[in-house]
């Protein structure tokens, strides 16, 4: 098994995109991805396509067969990680994008039901998984001992010096600062600055 799995997701259209009647120049078949350039002559190759580890389709409703919704992405992705840390190994997901294309809502997503992301999804897994093996006298887990699986670090910056150093379980950045240094086991700290 690959011990890197690249995943692409695509979201609705927002509002702006509704009301400027954008065109969907993506799609998604099984594994693979294809974008479609609506300049190019007729010569031209108009679609291109990419293979990935997982292609998410999220650009629809749930009526659409096609449809991933965060139960799809969790069970992909996020219960194989859950798996690995149990076996002992660190985990990581980096979530990269434009502001705005999902990031936040993959990671974290909504509280309501049916939309949890990752996180909150593996946070609940993680403790069920703790409580069924205590049931096992020959195994032990101890939430200390899955520290990393909780903790969420988000950082956007177009700072020429940033140093982050962090044991924090939620730590948010955003800063256009020259220099901004962090050293913090804070639970929850928001910096925004553009100082
Ligand atoms: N797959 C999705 N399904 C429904 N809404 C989504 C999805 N992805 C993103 N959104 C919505 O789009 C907006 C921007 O997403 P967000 O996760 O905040 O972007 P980012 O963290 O990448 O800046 C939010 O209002 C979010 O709820
Ligand atoms: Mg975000």
């Amino acid at each position: 098994m690959s011990s890197v799995k690249v995943a692409v997701r695509v979201r609705p259209f927002n509002s702006r995109e509704v009301a400027h009647k954008s065109s969907c120049i993506i799609g998604m078949t099984g594994n693979t991805t294809t974008i479609t350039n609506l300049k190019a002559g007729p010569k031209d190759n108009r679609v291109k396509s990419f293979n990935f580890d997982y292609s998410y389709w999220s650009h629809t409703t749930p009526a659409d067969k096609k449809f991933a919704g965060q139960k799809k992405v969790y069970s992909d992705i996020g219960l194989e990680m859950l798996d690995h840390a149990f076996e002992g190994y660190n985990v990581c997901i980096f979530a990269y994008g434009q502001t705005g294309s999902g990031k936040s809502y993959t990671m974290m997503g909504k509280n309501e039901s049916g939309q949890q992301g990752i996180i909150p999804q593996l946070c609940e897994e993680l403790f069920m998984k703790i409580k069924d093996v205590k049931s096992d006298k020959d195994l032990n887990y101890s939430v200390e001992q899955v520290p990393t699986v909780a903790n969420y670090l988000q950082v956007h910056t177009a700072a020429y010096y940033l140093e982050v150093h962090t044991t924090a379980n939620y730590l948010e950045v955003h800063t256009a600062a020259n220099y901004l240094q962090v050293h913090t086991s804070a639970n929850y700290l928001q910096v925004h600055t553009a100082a």
